[in-house]
């Protein structure tokens, strides 16, 4: 009999009971020039807190636990949990937060003798690190296999939500890609091609596929190597509209904009305003949008104009919307329309992964816990 993914209510009476939450605080911080780190955007912190109320309101002591950065094993006073400890105490008052994960190579080797280490003295465990559940590491896959376990309300909406783009999409389903690199998306692209009926590609990673069309890109973002792929993903049954004008700086450093044949020296760092007006009419007429990376350097005001448009263009089509990664939902807030789309993912690579495979291995850990519901 196939088990079902237990959810908070299978967990049982939780009062007096010790439950360690998994949580993904792996959050964006600013280190100013004294080594100071402030959090910039505590999006994934908020995320966690109806799961660990719905827990303290019922009498549990929440022990939560989450890596930050990628300190690789080894203790390191620029990965300290300290900075996420001080809001989460303003957030949720009493709640204990465990040094960084990673600082203990376990972790990531998933080794047995940390996952005893983690679950020493714990009577539940509950995961909702959406974001890290892509990672088949230990404090994600090793305390569902001897505790009572549950995915958490956060990860549980996820795999609503996004389980649900891959079961009843309503068409055309698009899907908007961007960020820096394309090797790390071309699986998924390949993936999603089974799924959407079309792919918008602005970002760093356009440039690879303009190249790819034999059009030459100055000193942009290009990876060489992935050009074949791209020219074959170019080939197949789903369109893909990609920028038509480029904004960047020339070879002497100037602000520039041009068409999609840039000049030696010239570097892309944004889709320009036809390519903006021509996706957000691709996004307006779609059924569902799932957006995941910006369309240039947003960080910066001139390159921040094409993610603003395909962020408002996601905001006000009537599709459903979806969300996903970290830089994307930093776009959104930081032009004030998070509240504008049907669900922001915190999860980058686990939404994608959760789209391209349907299942992720914190998932399939849950679904093994000693209590997971029988179902089907
Ligand atoms: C993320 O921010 O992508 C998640 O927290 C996972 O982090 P990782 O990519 O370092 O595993
Ligand atoms: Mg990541």
């Amino acid at each position: 009999m196939a088990k079902g993914l237990p959810l908070l209510e299978d967990l049982g009476d939780v009062a007096g009971k010790r439950v360690l939450v998994r949580t993904d605080f792996n959050v964006p911080l600013e280190t100013a020039d004294d080594g100071t780190r402030t959090i910039t955007d505590d999006f994934r912190i908020r995320a966690a807190l109806p799961t660990i109320t719905w827990l303290t309101e019922r009498g549990a002591t929440v022990v939560t636990a989450s890596h930050l950065g990628r300190p690789k094993g080894k203790s390191d006073e620029r990965y300290s949990m300290d900075p996420v400890r001080a809001r989460l105490a303003e957030l949720a008052p009493g709640v204990e937060l465990l040094e960084n994960l990673r600082f203990d190579p376990g972790e990531e080797a998933n080794d047995p003798a940390f996952v005893a280490e983690l679950v020493e003295g714990v009577d539940a465990y509950v995961d909702d690190a959406f974001g890290a559940a892509h990672r088949a590491h230990a404090s994600i896959v090793g305390p569902p296999r001897t505790l009572p376990s549950a995915a958490g309300r956060l990860l549980q909406r996820e795999v609503e939500v996004l389980g649900g783009l891959r079961a009843k999409p309503r068409r055309p389903f698009v899907a908007v890609l961007g960020g820096a690199k394309v090797s790390d998306k071309l699986g998924v692209i390949a993936a999603l091609s089974q799924l959407v009926d079309a792919f918008v590609i602005g970002g760093g990673m356009c440039f690879t596929f303009l190249a790819a069309k034999g059009n030459p890109v100055g000193d942009s973002l290009c990876e060489r190597d992935q050009i074949d792929s791209c020219a074959e993903l170019l080939r197949g049954k789903v369109p893909i509209h990609l920028p038509e004008d480029i904004v960047g700086v020339d070879a002497a450093g100037n602000y520039a904009t041009w068409g999609t044949r840039l000049p030696d020296g010239a570097k892309g760092f944004d889709i320009g305003p036809g390519s903006a007006a021509a996706f957000a009419d691709v996004i307006a007429d779609a059924g569902t949008v799932f957006w995941n990376g910006p369309m240039g350097m947003f960080e910066d005001d001139r390159f921040a104009a094409g993610t603003r448009t395909v962020a408002q263009a996601v905001a006000d089509t009537k599709a459903f919307t979806v969300v996903g990664g970290g830089d994307s939902a930093a776009a959104l807030a930081q032009f004030r329309l998070d509240d504008d789309v049907d669900h922001v993912s915190t999860g980058g690579g686990a939404s994608l992964e959760l789209l391209e495979l349907g299942d992720l291995p914190g998932l399939e850990a849950l679904r093994g816990a000693p209590n997971a519901p029988e179902e089907g």
